[in-house]
């Protein structure tokens, strides 16, 4: 498992870096809370078990795609920085981060969202979108000709927006929401054959979304009571699927949608079965490219940004 922490140290040359002033600019939208991720502030710490199918073994050699049951860590959040954010809100996005415990005592980690596709090629297009955004002192709100100068500019984070916003309606459950890693990784199974494809989490009981009424009627802090509360009697289910890469697929625009069907492979079953206080021994981080033998990551510039970026948050979270 990489230090993704040194990555910050590393990039410490006296002058502030493309990732800082992602963070910088998030905090900006989001206000800046100590203590809290930069996104994704508030959540909730969950654990449960992972078995994967004979056909993810097939597929890769990873410890945990051989079919005896591993350990997980998840975190359900919602995608704002703030983190008094009302779960309720008409769009809030979510995440899922999931890490396995492979039986060596490492770990690898995947960390997805409802959307379908990513808005943005690579980390100057992220700052960039990310300050059009930012709200107007005087208003309040974001600047309507900055964001769509953007949006005429990025016909792919249009497109992005435009599949992606249904699916950040709130639903009943962080346990009815789809979640998607986006990325393309490779699976690589015991004789060294590759199969490229991008991860899915469905929830075993389907999306379920929230009515206008049921949505005006619901708490702030609905989503993180909805599943102490299946929890303590139950446990919430997702199996991750595996949509695989055809010809002519891009393996590294994450806002590219791959139209049409594909062959998708079930991976596995997850079990969450109960929630846990965040540890405070040391950050809790989900990296996506927290990996292990028998997965690849793609050249995605989106992917490669990320560790980095979330270096400057974790550091200051834990200042
Ligand atoms: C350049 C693009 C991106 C940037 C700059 C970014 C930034 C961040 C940051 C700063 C954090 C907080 C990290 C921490 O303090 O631990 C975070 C968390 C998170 N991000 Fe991203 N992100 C990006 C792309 C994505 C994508 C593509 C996905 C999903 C496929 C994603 C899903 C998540 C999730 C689920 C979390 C919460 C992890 C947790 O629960 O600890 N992000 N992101």
């Amino acid at each position: 498992m990489r230090d993704s922490l040194a990555v910050v140290s590393e990039a410490k040359n006296g002058t502030v870096s493309i990732y800082e002033e992602i963070v910088d600019a998030l905090n900006a939208i989001n206000g800046s809370h100590p203590g809290f991720r930069a996104v994704h502030a508030k959540g909730t710490v969950c654990v449960g078990t992972f078995t994967a199918t004979p056909e993810a073994g097939s597929l890769s050699r990873a410890a945990h795609f051989q079919g005896e049951p591993v350990k997980t860590t998840v975190r359900f959040s919602n995608a704002s920085g703030n983190p008094n954010t009302s779960d309720a809100n008409p769009i809030a996005g979510r995440g899922m981060a999931v890490k396995f415990h492979l039986p060596d005592g490492e770990a690898t980690d995947i960390a997805s969202v409802p959307l379908p596709v990513f808005m943005v090629r690579d980390a100057e297009d992220f700052l960039a979108f990310t300050k059009a955004r930012t709200p107007d002192p005087e208003t309040g709100q974001p600047d309507q000709e900055k964001v769509m100068a953007f949006l005429a500019d990025h016909p792919e984070t249009a497109n992005a927006l435009q599949l992606g916003l249904p699916k950040l309606a709130p639903t009943s459950s962080y346990a009815t929401s789809g979640y998607n890693a986006l990325h393309a990784f490779c699976l690589v199974d015991a004789d060294g054959g590759k199969q490229w494809g991008r991860y899915e989490w469905h929830p075993t009981e389907g999306e379920q979304y929230l009515s206008d009424e049921q949505r005006e009627a619901a708490g702030s802090d609905y989503l993180q009571e909805e599943l102490r509360e299946r929890l303590a009697s139950g446990a919430a289910g997702f199996r991750l699927e595996f949509r695989l890469a055809a010809d002519g697929d891009s393996l590294t625009d994450p806002t590219e949608e791959w139209k049409g069907e594909r062959q998708v492979v079930a991976l596995g079953e997850l079990t969450v079965t109960d929630v846990i206080e965040e540890p405070t021994d040391g950050p809790l981080v989900f990296d996506p490219i927290n990996l292990t033998d028998g997965i690849e990551p793609s050249d995605d510039k989106i992917l490669a940004a990320r560790s980095p970026a979330y270096s400057v948050s974790i550091e200051r979270r834990m200042a």
